[in-house]
């Protein structure tokens, strides 16, 4: 047995506590998070339901999880299975020997976003004569580009998705294009809406006015190549395109790998070279480093690795089978209810809706799904562009797919029966009015205490589960009404509030 008061508490006791409970608490606090297997979760996880997968995955993460990626002279073994990584990865993406891309080059980064700021990076690094660099990217580019930007001092200039097609137009980004632009970016498919973005086209105008194009494939990049070869219409988005300079993609999405691990590619050594940092001005190391991190586990390398290894080709083929079947499946559940429609057809492995006029509050919807045990992202309504719930399909749902169809229309008929969150009056003004600015601590504080926000677990504030409410329709409808900037500084905020120490200790 386990004391409850202690778990979760500072991690440091006074006396070591015995292995066995330690085991015991972390597996009682994982109790509260939402399930990662079983296929009822579409955002945040990717589950093959491959038997034995996930134990293969833990035991090559033992073996590496101590080696240091800092010195590959002294690890040769992690090397050897980042290059084995990066090769698999290239090859997926239309280079390697034999392809129109024989050169290709890349490197393991931590995930997608360490991979978008390393392509910023590179790209403002190969023009240190221009002073105030700039990227070109859509609206449906993923948040990681704007934090490159911001990381790095570059500016973002952001074209508008089309509202129907959910892409931009490449004349548009082609237009956005200046002298001090050194990468436009597009993505194969977008998250949030899982459409392709007319990579050839908006590489082509890259090309021509002589910058770089990168396509973010970190969501998407693995499945699409096997899903065109099952026959699915992919349209070209890899290095087969002319004028692609840098691909990535996140083995820890679709290749179905432990969290941790992403693939930066770049057509050349010669593009890749601005990537490496190097100092040897101090006297300890001379440190040389392909990423941002300079001390690096193997342990998520040698995981994906061990995972790209059991799965195979074929084994992605008939995941990607698998995945393609659920998303047709979710896809034909929404279209049978009244009052939704699909955000765009289809493409690769997402499945996105949106209510018609009259249809339910996509907010309550979300959370009668939730009650009935599906886990879904709602997404706020963006310039235009309406809100939606977004639907990250995976292998793992496919044995699940016959039993959403009828949850989401019980969820429809309760949403319905509920009718949409009325925002208290004083909290619609509140929100009306305010600007990032004038948000002080007192009024965040009691803000989050109205929505139930950040409460102790079992206070009375957040849920027993946790420190959000059972139902976030409210939250959700209050941040829907928000301009972006107001919804950054409220959620900064809110985050900022659970993002507290525990200092007991035993
Ligand atoms: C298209 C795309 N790019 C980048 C990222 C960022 O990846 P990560 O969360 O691994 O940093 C994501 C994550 O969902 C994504 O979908």
């Amino acid at each position: 047995m386990i004391d409850e008061s202690r778990v979760g508490a500072g991690a440091l006791a006074a006396a070591g506590v015995p292995a066995e409970r330690v085991l015991a608490e972390v597996r009682q606090l994982r109790v509260a998070d939402r399930p990662t297997h079983g296929g009822r979760l579409f955002a945040y996880v990717y589950d093959p339901a491959v038997p034995g997968l996930d134990e293969l995955a833990a035991a090559a993460h033992q073996e590496s999880a101590h080696v240091n990626g800092l010195d590959p002279t002294a690890f040769p073994s992690l090397l050897a299975m980042e290059n084995a990584l990066v090769g698999a990865a290239g090859r997926v993406l239309g280079g390697g020997p034999g392809t129109t891309a024989p050169d290709v080059v890349g490197s393991v980064t931590s995930g997608g976003t360490e991979s978008l700021i390393l392509a910023v990076k590179t790209a403002r690094d190969a023009h240190p004569e221009i002073a105030a660099p700039r990227i070109v990217v859509p609206s449906s580019a993923h948040a990681a580009f704007a934090k490159a930007a911001h990381y790095l001092r570059v500016a973002l200039d952001v074209v508008p998705v089309h509202p129907d097609t959910l892409r931009p137009d490449p004349a548009a980004l082609a237009a956005a294009i200046r002298p001090e632009t050194v990468l436009v970016a597009c993505s194969a498919p977008s998250y949030a809406h899982g459409v392709v973005d007319p990579v050839a086209e908006i590489a082509a105008a890259a090309a021509d006015a002589g910058v770089r194009c990168h396509v973010d494939a970190c969501f998407g990049g693995w499945t699409l190549p096997y899903l065109r070869r099952l026959g699915e219409p992919v349209p070209a988005f890899d290095f087969a395109v002319p004028g692609v300079t840098s691909i990535s993609v996140d083995l820890h999405k679709y290749a179905y790998a432990p969290k941790g691990v992403s693939v930066l590619l770049h057509r050349d050594a010669a593009l890749r070279a601005p990537q490496y940092f190097a100092y040897a001005d101090w006297p300890g190391y001379t440190m040389i480093n392909p990423v941002i991190a300079s001390t690096r586990s193997g342990g998520p390398i040698a995981a994906a690795y061990a995972t790209l290894r059991h799965l195979g080709d074929d084994g992605y083929l008939r995941l990607a089978a698998l995945t393609r079947d659920a998303v047709a499946g979710l896809a034909d559940a929404v279209r049978a209810v009244d009052g939704l429609r699909l955000m765009a057809e289809p493409e690769s492995t997402v499945v996105c809706f949106t209510a018609t006029e009259g249809g339910p509050d996509l907010f309550v919807l979300v959370d009668e799904l939730t009650a009935r045990g599906w886990h879904t992202q709602p997404q706020l309504s963006y310039d235009g562009l309406p809100a939606s719930v977004h639907l990250t399909v995976t292998a793992a749902v496919a044995p699940r797919v016959a039993e959403f169809g009828p949850d989401l229309t019980d969820a429809v008929a309760a949403a319905t029966a509920t009718g949409p969150v009325r925002l208290p009056a004083e909290l619609a003004s509140l929100v009306g009015t305010l600007t990032p600015e004038a948000l002080t601590p007192e009024l965040v504080v009691g803000l989050a205490a109205g929505l139930g926000l950040g409460g102790e677990p079992g206070a009375g504030g957040g849920s027993d589960a946790g420190p959000l409410p059972e139902r976030m329709a409210l939250v959700n409808t209050l941040l829907d009404v928000a301009p972006p900037a107001l919804r950054e500084r409220l959620l900064v905020e809110f985050v900022s509030l659970l993002q507290r120490p525990t200092w007991a200790s035993s």
